[in-house]
């Protein structure tokens, strides 16, 4: 298992907490940045770690801001990347099991570090539960294939 991690200035410390109940795992990951609490964009960011678990060299994305808003709307730009915002143990386990999310993302300001721990842990844990939800997840990909869903 190998993630990538990204933030912006905004979870700079929330990524920080991760990173260190990641370690404590012992599971893999790769930093894709911001390294300071240095005011950047966090679509750059976003589409970094974003991009990196689209071309499959990640397992899963763990992607934070402020609120998790904007690198969700940034990472999901990217394609074959289902990146959803959990604030919820349920959550994180439901985009998993019915929309095979690849990235979760979270606010500093939304979760607490433990919280966040916790969301991470189920989220790469849980499996897609296929069959009829494979039907559904592709059709998201017939959208970004610019289909016309009837
Ligand atoms: C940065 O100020 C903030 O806009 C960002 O962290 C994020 O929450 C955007 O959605």
């Amino acid at each position: 298992m190998k993630l990538a991690l990204a933030a912006d200035h905004g979870a700079f410390e929330l990524k920080n907490s991760i990173k260190k109940h990641l370690d404590e795992k012992g599971i893999e990951y790769n930093d894709f940045g911001c390294f300071s609490k240095e005011s950047v964009d966090y679509p750059v960011f976003a589409y970094k770690a974003a991009s990196a678990v689209a071309n499959k060299e990640y397992d899963f994305g763990i992607i934070c801001c402020t609120t998790g808003l904007g690198v969700s709307m940034a990472a999901n730009k990217v394609k074959g990347i289902r990146a959803a915002v959990c604030t919820n143990e349920m959550l994180a386990e439901m985009t998993r099991r019915h929309n095979n999310a690849n990235v979760i993302c979270m606010g500093q300001n939304v979760v607490s570090s433990e919280l966040a721990n916790k969301l991470v842990d189920i989220f790469i844990s849980t499996e897609f539960e296929g069959g009829r939800h494979t039907r559904r997840v592709n059709l998201i990909t017939d959208i970004e294939n610019g289909k016309t869903l009837e």
